[in-house]
């Protein structure tokens, strides 16, 4: 199969293509380095730069592509909140999405199915209440960021394109996201809870959310929104406490919330939420979870 993914170099995007490149599937990357271009092509991984800005000569890409993987995104944590940062947060999620489904419209053969990334951001903070994918959305910046660019995903729908959007959770993983960000405080003996401890974080490990993202490849009929979070949330105050469990580490030490608004601005508030989102979807459709439960995931990244 041909497949066509934005992203692909990123922190989600690296763990995705590696699997799908033992599958021995065709797999077209489009990204904005030019370094990465020429030099790691090979028979089954083609690097092209573009612009997700603009149209280009990467759209050819779509004409005989079977499916498209969008996975493009501003980190939210890279830099402090502006009105600046605020607007490429979106800009660099909704305008490539609408290029590429653009793109799809104008392709002679048409992908069957555009899978692209979403957030549980789109729920806003919504304390220990119980999140499946009926759940109404929140009304901050971030869900409507998510709500835009969702919707500019379900466009290829009147192309007669199948459209998945998994709103993702916590990604764990040692090499970077919360847990990257938190071993090293721990690992100092100042670790703990960020925040007011008692918000849930809608995790999941990084086995799962390549699994969960391509699960729609192999399942004809399933398609929408679709939670990719663990069946088992968990609240800061314990994850804390597995994680200095774990490595043997205090984790009682919170993180001040005046720290974290230095640190991110209006961006802080998205860490001292939380949701207690539930992969109902996943779940009734019979996929089943490498790790369900926190304590295998974390002992499986931070021992390994
Ligand atoms: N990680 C998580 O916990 C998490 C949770 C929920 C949702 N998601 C979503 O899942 C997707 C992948 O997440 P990730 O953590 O793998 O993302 P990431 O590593 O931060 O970035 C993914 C890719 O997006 C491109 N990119 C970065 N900044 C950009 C900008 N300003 N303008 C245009 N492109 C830019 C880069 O590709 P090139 O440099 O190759 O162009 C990068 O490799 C994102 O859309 C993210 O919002 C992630």
């Amino acid at each position: 199969m041909k497949i066509l993914i934005t992203g692909g170099t990123g922190f989600i995007g690296s763990h995705l293509v590696k699997y799908l490149s033992k599958e021995s599937h065709h797999i077209v990357l489009l990204t904005r380095s030019i370094s990465r271009t020429s030099t790691l092509n090979n028979a089954t991984m083609k690097y092209i730069h573009w612009d997700p800005q603009m149209i280009g000569e990467w759209t050819d890409e779509l004409n005989d592509c079977d499916m498209v993987i969008n996975l493009i995104g501003k980190n939210v944590f890279e830099e402090r909140w502006n009105e600046k940062v605020k607007q490429e947060i979106l800009n660099s999620r909704i305008i490539p999405t609408k290029l590429l489904v653009e793109a799809i419209g104008r392709a002679k053969h048409k992908p069957s199915l555009l899978i692209s990334a979403s957030a549980v951001g789109f729920y806003g903070d919504r304390n220990d209440e119980i999140i499946t994918e009926v759940s109404s959305g929140g009304n901050d910046f971030l869900a409507d960021v998510v709500k835009q660019w969702e919707g500019a995903a379900y466009e290829a729908e009147k192309f007669g394109v199948r459209v998945a959007t998994p709103r993702i959770g916590l990604v764990l993983e040692k090499s970077g996201g919360m847990i990257g960000k938190m071993l090293l405080p721990f690992k100092l003996f100042v670790g703990g809870p960020i925040g007011s401890g008692k918000q849930f974080l809608p995790w999941v490990h990084m086995d799962d959310v390549v699994r969960g993202i391509l699960y729609p490849i192999g399942n004809k009929n399933f398609r929408g929104i679709y939670n990719l979070v663990s069946p088992n949330p968990i609240s800061m105050n314990d994850f804390s406490a597995i994680f200095g469990k774990i490595i043997h580490r205090p984790s009682w030490i919170p993180a001040p919330n005046f720290a974290l608004q230095i640190l991110y601005g209006e961006g802080a508030k998205v860490i001292l939420s939380g949701q207690k989102a539930i992969p109902e979807k996943l779940l009734a459709a019979g996929y089943q979870f490498s790790y369900p439960e926190l304590k295998t995931a974390m002992n499986n990244i931070l021992k390994t």
